[in-house]
C-alpha cells in the first residue's frame, strides 16, 4: 500500500485526499489506487523473470472491470471460477487464449459457453467433471483442453477456511487417484489432457507448504510425461499472502526461487494464479464515524460501513489497519475502541479495542487492505446499498461502480400476480 500515505498530515490515495473522494462519492466506498495495482503486477512478473509464465489473475479477489483491465493492459490472463466472471474478464478485454477456468462445481452450461469461447484451459476437479466436459465437447465435436487439479494433500498453514490442499478439503482430485483418472481422461476423445495445476489455499505466508506441494506436482508430472501424457502446462495457482498486519510476507524472488528449483529442467508453460497479491494492498474502504457511544465498559465508534461491505472480519476474524482520514497530531493520546457498523449483529465489528487518536461523529475512516475480497463479497444485508468503487490514477479519480438507489435495489424484487395491485388491507379481508 505505496499510493495510501498521509501528505501534509491528509490521507491520499496517489495524489487525492481521501477525503475529497468522500466529499463527492459519499461513504461507505472502496477506493483502489492504479498505481499500487500495476506496481504488485510488475514486482510479480519481474521476480517470475525468465520463466515461461503466464499471470492469470484471479478475478474473484475483485471483480471490477476497470480493475481487470487496467491488468490486462500489463499483459495479465485471468482465472475464473464461473460463467460470470469469464463474463466479466472477457469483456474487460482479457483475450480467451489466456484464460483459464477452475471450480469444483462447473455446470454443464459454463463448460459449454467456457468450450465455445475458446479457453486456454480447464481445471478439471472430478471424474464426473471430466466425463460432462468431454460430452458436451463431443456434441460440439470438439477437444477441451484440461489441466487435472491436484490435491496434493499439504496443508497451507493458513486460515482454515482458506485452506484448500490437503485431502479433506473438496478441492481437486487426491493425488493418490490421479493415475486413474489420468488413465481414464486419455480414453475420452472430447478430452486433451494438457496439464496438472495446483492450489493449497489463500494468504500463505510461508513457502513451505509451496515447495511441498510443487515437489509433489512436479514428480506426478515427470511420471506422467514419461508415461506418453502429452502435458505441456504446469498451473501453481494463486494463494500468496500480504501484509494486513505488518506481517513478514514471502519474497516474490524466494517464491519464484521456490518455482525455479521445483520446474527446473521441466519441458513446460506455468501459470500463477495470483488474486490477492495484485490488488489486495491496493484498495481501502472508507467509512465516516456516525456516533460515538460510551458504554459501561467499552467505547463504540460506530460506522457507515458495515459487514456487508466488508465481511473478512466477520468470516476470518481478519485483522485490517484503521487509520483516520486526518493524521492524529503529534502526541495525541490514543485509546481503544471498538469500530462497529450499524447491522444488527454482534458480528458486526471491525476491530475490538483498537487504539486509536480522539475520533469524533463525522470523522472519516479508511479501513485498509480492502482491495481485495472485499467488493466482491459485499451484499444488501439489511436492506444497506451497496458501496461504490472508485479507481483513482495519480491526481484523477473515476467511479468505475456507483452506488446503486434504493429504487434499483427495491425494483430487484417483482410482486407475485395473487399479490400485485392489491394493498395488505384487501388480502386479509376473509373471502375478500
Ligand atoms: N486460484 C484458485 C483455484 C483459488 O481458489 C484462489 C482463491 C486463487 C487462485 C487466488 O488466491 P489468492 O492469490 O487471492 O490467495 N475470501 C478469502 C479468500 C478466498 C480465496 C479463494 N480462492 C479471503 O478474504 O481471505
Amino acid at each position: 500500500m505505496t499510493a495510501f500515505a498521509y501528505r501534509d498530515g491528509v490521507l491520499c490515495a496517489e495524489s487525492l485526499p481521501l477525503e475529497e473522494i468522500a466529499a463527492a462519492v459519499g461513504t461507505p466506498a472502496y477506493v483502489y489506487s492504479s498505481s499500487d495495482v500495476e506496481t504488485a503486477y510488475r514486482d510479480f512478473a519481474e521476480a517470475l523473470g525468465g520463466l515461461p509464465a503466464t499471470i492469470c489473475y484471479a478475478v474473484k479477489a475483485n471483480g471490477n472491470q476497470a480493475l481487470i483491465a487496467t491488468l490486462g493492459r500489463l499483459g495479465a490472463g485471468a482465472d475464473v471460477v464461473s460463467e460470470g466472471e469469464l463474463r466479466r474478464a472477457l469483456a474487460a478485454g482479457i483475450p480467451a487464449e489466456k484464460i483459464v477456468f477452475a471450480g469444483v462445481g462447473k455446470t454443464a452450461q459454463e463448460l459449454a459457453f467456457a468450450l465455445d469461447r475458446n479457453i486456454l484451459q480447464f481445471n478439471v476437479e472430478s471424474l464426473p467433471e471430466l466425463e460432462l466436459l468431454n460430452r458436451i465437447a463431443l456434441e460440439k465435436g470438439r477437444q477441451a483442453p484440461v489441466a487435472l487439479r491436484i490435491n496434493p494433500n499439504v496443508d497451507a498453514g493458513t486460515h482454515a477456511h482458506i485452506s484448500t490442499g490437503r485431502s479433506d478439503h473438496k478441492f481437486g482430485i487426491d493425488i493418490d487417484q490421479a493415475p486413474a483418472i489420468f488413465a481414464r481422461a486419455r480414453d475420452l476423445a472430447g478430452i486433451s489432457l494438457q496439464g496438472i495445476a495446483v492450489h493449497i489455499g489463500s494468504q500463505l505466508l510461508d513457502l513451505a507448504p509451496y515447495r511441498a506441494a510443487f515437489a509433489r506436482l512436479v514428480a506426478l508430472y515427470r511420471e506422467f510425461q514419461a508415461a506418453g501424457y502429452p502435458l505441456r502446462r504446469l498451473d501453481l495457482g494463486g494463494g500468496l499472502g500480504i501484509a494486513y498486519k505488518g506481517e513478514q510476507t514471502p519474497d516474490l524472488r524466494a517464491y519464484a526461487g521456490v518455482v525455479r528449483e521445483a520446474t527446473a529442467g521441466l519441458d513446460a508453460d506455468l501459470i500463477f494464479e495470483p488474486g490477492r497479491l495484485l490488488v489486495g494492498n491496493a484498495g481501502v474502504l472508507l467509512t465516516r464515524v456516525i456516533y460515538l457511544k460510551e458504554g459501561s465498559s467499552r467505547r463504540y465508534a460506530i460506522v457507515d460501513a458495515a459487514m456487508n461491505d466488508l465481511i473478512r472480519p466477520m468470516l476470518y476474524e481478519a485483522w485490517h489497519e484503521i487509520l483516520p482520514a486526518r493524521e492524529a497530531a503529534p502526541g495525541a493520546a490514543a485509546a481503544p475502541v471498538d469500530i462497529v457498523g450499524p447491522i444488527c449483529e454482534t458480528t458486526d465489528t471491525f476491530a475490538r479495542g483498537r487504539p486509536l487518536p480522539p475520533l469524533a461523529a463525522g470523522d472519516l475512516l479508511t479501513i485498509c487492505s480492502a482491495g481485495a475480497y472485499s467488493a466482491v463479497m459485499s451484499s444488501s444485508y439489511n436492506a444497506r446499498l451497496p458501496a461504490p468503487e472508485v479507481l483513482v490514477r495519480g491526481d484523477r479519480f473515476a467511479v468505475v461502480r456507483p452506488r446503486l438507489d434504493h429504487e434499483a435495489l427495491i425494483a430487484q424484487d417483482r410482486m407475485p400476480d395473487w399479490l400485485d395491485g392489491e394493498s395488505p388491507r384487501q388480502m386479509a379481508r376473509p373471502g375478500g
